[in-house]
């Protein structure tokens, strides 16, 4: 059975003494071995303090990001190995905020963020690294309303896991997040979930054989709340979740914890 898997994608909020307070909350709530893989991922400049913050814990720590070159003149960017010398477990690559929101405008007035290429070549340096790539895929509104969504994570899956073998596939984690759940409340449905995971789960198959991509989790994000992980993390092929906003409140977090937790029939 995959070991279910839940990480907090705090993205631009919460400063140190808030992240520390968090940590200790959850630190406190969290009581014997989780049956549950379980992360916090702060940006980037906190890594070296939340490591700390998290010692000797069953928390781990994951970075939002890296860049794919092992150094040079990249100014203002992290390489893997700077990411895994702060002590984190885990990357979050591709975000889709990092494909379609953060970056320049182009003519037609789109973000033109990061593409499946450069997310190829950061999950391979993510995992000379020894990091565990949290690799993130997801339609817009106007790709599922066009009927797009299957042909979408496909070219995403292909694309950003280009270069891998099925030995290297394993260590892979995937976050189905369909761009018009995340920050808006309106979570996909458990069945709009399951079926995107399933399919996400063929192309893997079709890609690594089998055995290998039955060993991979599929996280699902977009407005993972208490209220409705249940249902969510009870789908066969959601093994856990990638959450933002319900993240911030060590209550919340905790919440989808616990309910991920029961959901997979674990405690
Ligand atoms: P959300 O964000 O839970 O606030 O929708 C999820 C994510 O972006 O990973």
């Amino acid at each position: 059975m995959r070991r279910p898997f839940v990480a907090g994608n705090w993205k631009m909020n919460l400063d140190l003494p808030a992240g520390r307070a968090l940590v200790s909350e959850l630190r406190a709530r969290i009581t014997g071995a989780p049956p549950i893989d379980i992360a916090v991922c702060p940006t980037s400049i906190y890594l070296f303090p939340m490591a700390k913050a998290i010692a000797d814990s069953p928390i781990r720590l994951g970075a939002q990001n890296l860049w794919h070159e092992a150094h040079g003149a990249f100014t203002g960017e992290v390489s893997a190995a700077m990411v895994r010398e702060t002590g984190c477990t885990y990357v979050i690559l591709g975000h889709s905020e990092r494909r379609h929101t953060i970056g320049p405008k182009g003519a037609d007035g789109r973000v033109q963020g990061e593409t499946d290429e450069m997310i190829s070549k950061k999950t391979q340096a993510a995992l000379r690294a020894e990091l565990i790539p949290i690799v993130c895929v997801g339609e817009t509104l106007a790709e599922r309303d066009a009927g797009q969504t299957e042909a979408v994570l496909s070219r995403q899956i292909e694309g950003s896991l280009a270069g891998l073998d099925a030995a290297s596939s394993a260590r892979v984690v995937i976050a189905y997040e369909p761009v018009w759940a995340i920050g808006t409340g309106r979570n996909a449905t458990p069945e709009q979930a399951q079926d995107a995971h399933r399919h996400i789960r063929g192309r893997l198959v079709e890609r690594f054989g089998k055995a290998a991509a039955e060993a991979i989790r599929i996280q699902y994000g977009g407005s993972v709340k208490p209220d409705n992980a249940l249902t969510l993390m009870k789908c066969p092929d959601v093994d856990g979740a990638l959450v933002g906003g319900a993240s911030l409140k060590a209550g919340d977090f905790y919440g989808i914890l616990e309910a991920c937790i029961r959901a997979k029939g674990l405690g």
